[in-house]
């Protein structure tokens, strides 16, 4: 059952638009499952959602949840689905969301509170993948040198923060909570192509399992919500390509 509460009163500008927030709520102490809750907030389009979610908390509720840490979209801790696609809350503005705002928890994820997903099932499959460098070799004297282009050939998936945009908007994951998601092969793919490495057939194996790569649909939405725009179906396609022809090329 939705409830409302009154709108916060704030110095207002000639830009300030008055925004409608429906968030999603669980509080497992409260013995009443999942229900909506709407907020009425004043903003400045310019503000971001987690300002918007920060006024929330300070003025009106203060046990909504949500996680936040950088603020500046490098941690990844703020991502949940904001009018039905997964975002950033600190990298989404009021501006681009409109003035009336759906906010949920990741689906795929088992929820923990409000808008905070459990990600222990997330990071036990990226740990999985062995997300390291891993060369046996002698200790050279000097750095292991990389060409600009055996660096590109990995360089995307440097990018990934780990937000879980990817694994919480694919119908697949959705599906099969024991497949191990887009962002584990993306950062699996980091390492098997970086020619440094000396692990990529252990990688390999372990994505070729029936938890592996080949549940990918090439559906397409982790590409299309990754905050870094990381070519996520792409990367994955690669990973693929590279077990088909028994072992990837990483020059
Ligand atoms: Fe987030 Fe993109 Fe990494 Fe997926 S690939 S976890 S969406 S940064
Ligand atoms: Fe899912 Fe992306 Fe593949 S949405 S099915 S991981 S292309
Ligand atoms: Fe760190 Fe948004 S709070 S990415």
């Amino acid at each position: 059952m939705a409830t409302a509460t009154k709108p916060v009163s704030q110095a207002r500008t000639s830009r300030t638009v008055t925004v409608q927030v429906r968030v999603k709520r669980f509080q497992p102490d409260s013995g009443k499952g999942a229900y909506w809750q709407e907020f009425t907030v004043e903003a400045d389009p310019l503000d971001r959602f987690v300002d918007v979610l920060n006024r929330i908390k300070w003025t009106q509720d203060g046990t909504l949840t949500y996680r936040r840490s950088c603020l500046h979209g490098v941690c990844g801790s703020d991502a949940m689905r904001l009018n039905g696609r997964n975002r950033l809350a600190c990298k989404q503005l009021v501006a681009d969301l409109g003035t009336k705002i759906t906010a949920e928890p990741m689906l795929g994820f088992p929820v923990v509170r409000d808008l905070v997903v459990d990600m222990d099932p997330f990071f036990s499959k990226y740990e999985k993948i062995k997300p390291f460098l891993i060369n046996d070799e002698p200790v050279p004297s000097s750095e292991r040198l990389q060409s600009p282009e055996q660096h590109a050939r990995f360089e995307e998936g440097t990018k990934c923060i780990l937000c879980g945009c990817c694994t919480g908007s694919c119908p697949s994951v959705w599906a099969n909570r024991e497949w191990v998601g887009p962002a584990s092969i993306v950062n699996a793919h980091r390492f098997i192509f970086d020619s440094r490495d000396r692990a990529a057939q252990d990688r390999l194996q372990i994505l070729s399992d029936r938890t592996g790569v080949w549940r990918c649909r090439t559906i397409f939405n982790c590409s299309e919500v990754c905050p870094r725009g990381i070519p996520v179906t792409q990367l994955i396609e690669e990973v693929k390509r590279a077990l088909v022809q028994d072992g990837p090329d990483v020059g």
